[in-house]
């Protein structure tokens, strides 16, 4: 049986952080399914066609890398895309209890589809997309946290 992740996230925008997951996913699982969850609830600064748009630029190198948009339940998700793990990033400690909470439930959800945290290369444990938008809307410098197209994007957003 192929081993499909899916990796679920806001993803707006897309981070070197993300990259650096889908990286080392990519050397672990036979398909990996980057699926940006719509979160209209999150206000999120780029569409979600937008945010799709971004991560396939990002990841164009990766040929068993998908790029998709979901709304709706992970898990339903997860089943319609036949990835048995779920892939999320773990940044600190901090992170744990909720990812915790997030993968108890899945699992509660689906017992037959497995959570996997990865955490990131020691230089991204700190970057967060939320951080990113604050500096670029401040008029600060993200080109080392997010890839050049992704820092063009965020420059046109808040111009
Ligand atoms: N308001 C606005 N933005 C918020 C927010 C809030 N209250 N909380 C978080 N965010 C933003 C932040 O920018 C954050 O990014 P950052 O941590 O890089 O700064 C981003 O959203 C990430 O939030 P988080 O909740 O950690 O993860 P996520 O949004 O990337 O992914 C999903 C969460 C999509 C995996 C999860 O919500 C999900 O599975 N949704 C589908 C519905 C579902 O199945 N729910 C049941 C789960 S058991």
């Amino acid at each position: 049986m192929p081993k499909i992740a899916i990796y679920p996230g806001t993803f707006d925008p897309i981070t070197n952080g993300h990259s650096d997951l889908v990286f080392r996913a990519t050397r672990m699982f036979d398909q990996v399914v980057l699926a940006i969850a719509n979160s209209p609830e999150k206000s999120p600064l780029f569409s979600l066609d937008e945010r799709i748009a971004l991560a396939r630029h990002v990841l164009n190198d990766y040929d068993n890398v998908e790029i998709t948009g979901f709304s709706g339940l992970l898990i339903d998700f997860a089943r319609e895309c036949q990835a048995n793990i779920i892939l999320r990033g773990l940044r600190a400690v901090s992170d744990f209890e909720y990812e915790f909470q997030l993968a108890s439930m899945n699992r509660k959800l689906d017992s037959n589809i497995e959570t996997v945290l990865l955490t990131p290369a020691v230089q991204h444990t700190f970057v967060s997309a939320s951080l990113i938008k604050e500096i670029a809307r401040y008029g600060g410098d993200v080109s080392t946290f997010v890839h050049e197209h992704v820092h063009r994007a965020l420059e046109s957003k808040y111009r």
